[in-house]
């Protein structure tokens, strides 16, 4: 059932560089457990510069790519990717994140709460059932992303 639009869906999110440096990777874990969503995939992983530049092809033209794709790729620590699967989760990830510019983004929110620059959000979260798709495909491969049910579903049903 997973990947119907407003229904229950699966969306890619992504601990950047900076959030795994600054030791934000159990907080934002945290969120999107407590509230209800299942993890069915996540790697640590250091993108090939051909992935990041994919991941964000859609900013090629504006004078911070370069520097977007080289601090995602550089190495000093990884990319935690995940795919988070529940009913609305793309929008409400995106809600759990807060607004891409830190100084936009609600108090409560992970960037309202952690980060005050656009450059350095920390985390990423696709805008869009589209986007999460061709995400979730260029980060995983279709076995690295697992279906399972959370136990307490069959006790109380
Ligand atoms: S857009 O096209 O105007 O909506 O782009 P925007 O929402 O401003 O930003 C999209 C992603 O680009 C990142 N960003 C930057 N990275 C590095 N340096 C600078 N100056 C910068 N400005 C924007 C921003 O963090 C967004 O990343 P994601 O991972 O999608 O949140």
């Amino acid at each position: 059932a997973a990947g119907v639009k407003g229904g229950v869906e699966r969306t890619f999110i992504a601990i950047k560089p900076d959030g795994v440096q600054r030791g934000m990777i159990s907080e934002v874990i945290h969120r999107f457990e407590r509230k209800g969503y299942k993890l069915v995939a996540i790697k640590a992983i250091v993108p090939p510069k051909a992935l990041a530049e994919e991941h964000y092809g859609d900013l090629k033209a504006r004078p911070f790519y370069p520097g977007l794709v080289s601090y995602m790729t550089s190495g000093k620590a990884p990319v935690i990717a995940m795919v988070w699967e529940g009913v609305d989760v793309i929008r409400q990830g995106r809600r759990i994140i807060g607004a891409t510019n830190p100084l936009d983004a609600e108090p409560g929110s992970i960037r309202g709460d952690y980060t005050i620059s656009v450059g350095r959000n920390a985390i990423h979260g696709s805008d869009s059932f589209e986007s999460a798709t061709i995400e979730i495909g260029l980060w995983f491969k279709p076995e690295e992303v697992y279906n399972w049910q959370f136990a307490h579903a069959e006790w109380i049903e």
